[in-house]
C-alpha cells in the first residue's frame, strides 16, 4: 500500500508540456517540407567531418535534454551528413528516394505504434493485406497468391527460398532438419545474382557450394544451355536440383534473365522457380516495357522491394508466394500464448491466420501504411508512367554517352541502368580504371552526383541506376558534362 501512495511520482515518456511539443512537431514538419522541396539546391552527399563524428561518441545521457535542443542537434549534426539518396542526382548502387506522403505516413504509423503481423481483425493488417494484394495484381499473379510485407528484398528472398526448401525437400524438413536429406539439394542462379541470394542459401543450411553459379551470355543473362547442362550433371552425380533463381534486373546492369525459359525448365525439372525482382519487377507496370519481365508472373515466389523503384522510404519490400498453403506451412507456429482469435467474439468461428504465419518475424512495424497512402495519393497509372520515365531517362543518358567521344558505354541499356566510362584512346586499361574510380570519387565528394562503380568484363565503369522520381533530363546532361570535365583534368 505504502508503495502506491505517492502517485505524483509516477512517470511517463509523454511530454510534460504538450503545447511546446506540438509547436516542435510543427517546426519539424515545416523544416522537412523545406528540405525536400529545395533538395536539388544542395550537394548530393557530404561526409561527416571528424568533429561531427566525435559528437557521436560518449556515454548514454543519464538525464533529460530539452526536446528543442535534441532536435537542433539533429539539424546540426545528422541531417546534412546522410547518404543523400533522396536527391535527384543520387543514382549509385540501386536506391530509392522516398515520398512526401510516405514521410507523413511513417509519422502516423509511429503515432499508434501498431504492431503488425499478429491479430487478424485490425485495420493495420487489412492495410498490409491490401498492399500485398495490390502488388499481386500489378505484378500479374493469380488470386489466391499469398504474400507478406518485409523490410527488404533480402528478407523476401530468405522467405521465398525457405518455402522452396521446405516444399521441395520431399520430407518434413521443419521436423527433421537438413541432415535427413539423403541427396544434396542444389539451387541455380546466374553469375550476376545478388549477394542476398547467397546469404539466404547459407542461412537456410543448403551451404554456399549448393548454389550453382551459371555463366552468363553476352547480355549478362543466365546462359540457358549451360543451366540445362549443370542440372543434368548434378542429377547424374546424385544431387537433387530444387530451385532456379531468375533475375528480373541484376544490380550491375539491370539484365533480365529469360524468365519464360527458366519457368519452362522449372516445369520440366520439377524445380521451384524463384525470381529476384528487387527493382526490375516494377517494369511490369510501365506501359511500354512490361514485356521485359514477361515470365516473371510464372514464378512460385517473387521477391521485390518497394523502397527502390516504388520510391518509398526505407524499409519496405514484399514477397509473393503462388501457393498460399506452402507459404503458411513453412512458417506457421501457434503456441498457446499466441492462440489466434482473441477478441474476435467468434466473428467467423474459423481459425484466421495471422500475418506472422507467413514469415519469420512476429512483431513488425506498420510498414505498409506508407505504401498504401502514397499509392492511393498518386495512383498506379502515375507510378507506371514514372517507371517508364526512368527507363526512358536511362536511354537518354545512353544516347548522351554515345554522342560524347570521351565516353564509352559498357553495354546497351536493357532496363534502367547505364554503365559507362571516361575513355582516352592509348591509355592502359589499369590507368582507365584508376581514372574512372577517381571520377566517381570527385563526383561524390564535390556533391555533384552519386553514381557508383561496377566491374564489367573486368573493367571499371560508372554505374547509374535510375530509380528516382526526382531526376530530370538536365541532371543527366550535367552528369555527362561533369564526368568529361573531371576526366579531362585527370589525364
Ligand atoms: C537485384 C537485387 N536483389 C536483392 C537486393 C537486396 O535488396 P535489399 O537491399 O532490399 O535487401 C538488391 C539490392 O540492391 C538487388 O539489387
Amino acid at each position: 500500500m505504502k508503495k502506491n501512495a505517492d502517485k505524483s511520482r509516477e512517470e511517463t515518456l509523454d511530454p510534460e508540456d504538450w503545447e511546446a511539443m506540438r509547436a516542435l512537431g510543427h517546426r519539424m514538419v515545416d523544416d522537412t517540407m523545406d528540405y525536400i522541396r529545395t533538395i536539388r539546391d544542395r550537394p548530393v552527399w557530404q561526409h561527416a567531418p571528424p568533429e561531427v563524428k566525435a559528437r557521436f561518441e560518449g556515454p548514454p545521457p543519464a538525464g533529460p535534454e530539452c526536446p528543442d535542443e535534441v532536435y537542433r542537434e539533429y539539424i546540426r549534426s545528422i541531417l546534412p551528413y546522410q547518404v543523400g539518396n533522396s536527391h535527384p542526382r543520387f543514382w549509385g548502387w540501386v536506391a530509392g528516394c522516398g515520398t512526401v506522403m510516405g514521410t507523413y505516413a511513417e509519422m502516423l504509423a509511429a503515432s499508434t505504434d501498431a504492431v503488425s503481423g499478429s491479430f487478424a481483425y485490425m485495420s493495420n493488417n487489412y492495410v498490409e493485406m491490401q498492399v500485398v494484394d495490390w502488388c499481386r495484381t500489378l505484378l500479374g499473379f493469380p488470386l489466391g497468391t499469398s504474400g507478406l510485407i518485409t523490410s527488404g528484398c533480402s528478407s523476401s528472398t530468405l522467405i521465398g527460398l525457405a518455402v522452396a526448401r521446405n516444399t521441395m525437400a520431399g520430407y518434413d524438413l521443419r521436423a527433421e532438419g537438413m541432415h535427413v536429406s539423403g541427396k544434396q539439394m542444389t539451387l541455380y542462379c546466374s553469375d550476376e545474382a545478388h549477394s542476398s541470394v547467397q546469404k539466404a542459401v547459407e542461412l537456410l543450411g543448403f551451404g554456399n557450394n549448393a548454389l550453382r553459379r551459371v555463366p552468363v551470355n553476352d547480355s549478362l543473362q543466365i546462359d540457358i544451355p549451360a543451366l540445362r547442362e549443370m542440372i543434368a550433371a548434378d542429377r547424374a552425380r546424385g544431387c537433387h536440383p530444387v530451385c532456379i533463381i531468375g533475375a528480373a534486373g541484376t544490380t550491375n546492369t539491370g539484365a533480365i534473365d529469360d524468365l519464360n525459359a527458366l519457368a519452362d525448365i522449372c516445369a520440366e525439372e520439377r524445380c521451384w522457380f524463384h525470381v529476384d525482382g528487387a527493382f526490375g519487377a516494377w517494369a511490369a507496370i510501365a506501359p511500354e516495357y512490361r514485356h521485359l519481365v514477361s515470365g516473371m508472373e510464372r514464378a512460385d515466389s517473387l521477391a521485390f522491394d518497394l523502397h527502390k523503384w516504388m520510391y518509398l522510404a526505407y524499409p519496405i519490400a514484399c514477397v509473393l508466394v503462388r501457393d498460399a498453403a506452402h507459404h503458411r506451412n513453412a512458417f506457421s507456429l501457434t503456441p498457446t500464448y499466441l492462440a489466434h482469435g482473441e477478441g474476435d467474439r467468434g466473428l467467423t468461428g474459423v481459425d484466421v491466420p495471422w500475418l506472422s504465419d507467413y514469415g519469420f518475424e512476429l512483431s513488425r512495424g506498420f510498414l505498409a501504411l506508407k505504401a498504401w497512402m502514397t499509392i492511393k495519393e498518386q495512383g498506379t497509372e502515375k507510378y507506371g508512367r514514372l517507371i517508364q520515365q526512368n527507363i526512358d531517362q536511362a536511354h537518354y543518358l545512353e544516347n548522351l554517352v554515345q554522342e560524347a567521344p570521351q565516353l564509352e558505354l559498357a553495354l546497351p541499356v536493357s532496363l534502367n541502368i547505364v554503365n559507362f566510362r571516361y575513355m582516352r584512346p592509348g591509355l592502359a586499361e589499369a590507368r582507365l580504371d584508376d581514372i574512372n574510380k577517381q571520377i566517381e570519387t570527385e563526383l561524390q565528394e564535390q556533391g555533384i552526383a552519386v553514381p557508383s562503380i561496377v566491374s564489367i568484363h573486368g573493367r571499371k565503369y560508372l554505374h547509374v541506376a535510375v530509380t528516382n522520381h526526382r531526376s530530370r533530363r538536365e541532371d543527366f546532361e550535367l552528369l555527362v558534362r561533369e564526368v568529361i570535365r573531371i576526366g579531362n583534368k585527370l589525364v
